[in-house]
């Protein structure tokens, strides 16, 4: 049967963990050859040795923008030219109060994961011009959307990497580039761990934990997987996406639908507190009526 990325030469930036394993792993399943990388290096052989030939992996701290423009120079070397940019590492930082945040740590967030965006899109564009046209898919989050989700500087920097994705699409329209942003929701990876400073194998561990436990966290009552990121991106990177550009594609379960009580029938709404009314119970205005 033939794969929806055959005779493609994709790129997966943070492809040792997560979603950017879950996507490249998709990736070679659907015909693509990958170039995958990441700052774990050993998981990053592995993920070599196991597929053989079809994905190779190269050190890349996105942070370094020459090291950026190195990985996408593999994928041409090693594979022949670029049609998919997954612009995907990340981290997520502390959870400190504004009047706390240190400005360097804030620089470093800007730098992982917006920087590092900007980099690898404008490191693509050559090679993609080069095949007629590409697709590049940046992961952003529901923390671009509003407040309460992560960190500030995180969220800052996704809410900015969700906008540039717009304005990258819009120019590079000409080039037959189509840009577009993924959207996670709470979706079980390491990245939690991670933040809180814990050693690898117990954030993933914890990541574990998640896939177990979370599925309460959003309307659909499952835990978010790094599969349903990687569904996702590989429709956005394939040609079936050929129409769909400067799009956010949400994949949260639902969890941007409205506040919790909108479809937590045990969470009280604000007419419930206003009245002391227990969640769940239907209220009528004093005197009946609809
Ligand atoms: P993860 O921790 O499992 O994977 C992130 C990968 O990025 C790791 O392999 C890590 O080594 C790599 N990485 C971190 N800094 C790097 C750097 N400077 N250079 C190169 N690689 C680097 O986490 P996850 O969840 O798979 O994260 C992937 C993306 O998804 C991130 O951009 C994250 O912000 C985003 N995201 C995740 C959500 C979640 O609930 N897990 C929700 C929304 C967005």
């Amino acid at each position: 049967m033939a794969g929806r990325l055959d005779g493609k030469v994709a790129v997966v930036t943070g492809a040792a963990s997560g979603i950017g394993l879950a996507t490249a792993e998709r990736f070679v399943a659907e015909g693509a050859l990958v170039v995958a990388g990441d700052v774990q290096d050993e998981n990053g052989a592995m993920l070599e040795r196991r597929f053989g030939g079809r994905l190779v992996y190269q050190r890349c701290d996105v942070t370094d923008d020459a090291a950026v423009q190195a990985l996408i120079g593999r994928a041409v070397d090693a594979f022949g030219g670029l049609d998919v940019l997954f612009n995907n590492a990340g981290a997520a930082g502390g959870l400190v109060p504004l009047a706390e945040l240190e400005i360097e740590a804030f620089d470093q967030m800007v730098a992982v994961l917006l920087r590092s965006v900007v980099s690898g899109t404008r490191h693509a564009i050559a090679p993609m011009k080069a095949r007629g046209g590409g697709s590049i898919i940046n992961t952003a989050s529901v923390a671009a959307l509003s407040a309460g989700w992560a960190p500030i500087a995180y969220s800052t920097a996704k809410g900015a990497v969700l906008h540039f994705s717009r304005l990258a699409a819009a120019e590079l329209s000409r080039e037959n580039i189509r840009v577009n942003a993924v959207l996670p929701g709470l979706i079980a990876t390491s990245i939690f761990g991670s933040a809180l400073g814990m050693p690898r194998e117990q954030a993933d561990q914890l990541a574990a934990m998640i896939a177990a436990g979370a599925t309460t966290a959003q309307p659909i009552p499952k835990a978010g997987m790094p599969e349903d990121i990687a569904n996702a991106v590989l429709f956005l990177a394939s040609d079936e996406a050929r129409f769909v550009s400067g799009a956010q594609v949400l994949v949260d379960g639902g969890l941007t639908t409205g506040p919790r009580h909108s479809w937590d029938p045990m969470e009280p709404g604000p007419m419930h507190r206003i009245f002391g009314l227990p969640a769940g119970q239907p209220f009528a205005p004093p005197g009946g009526g609809a």
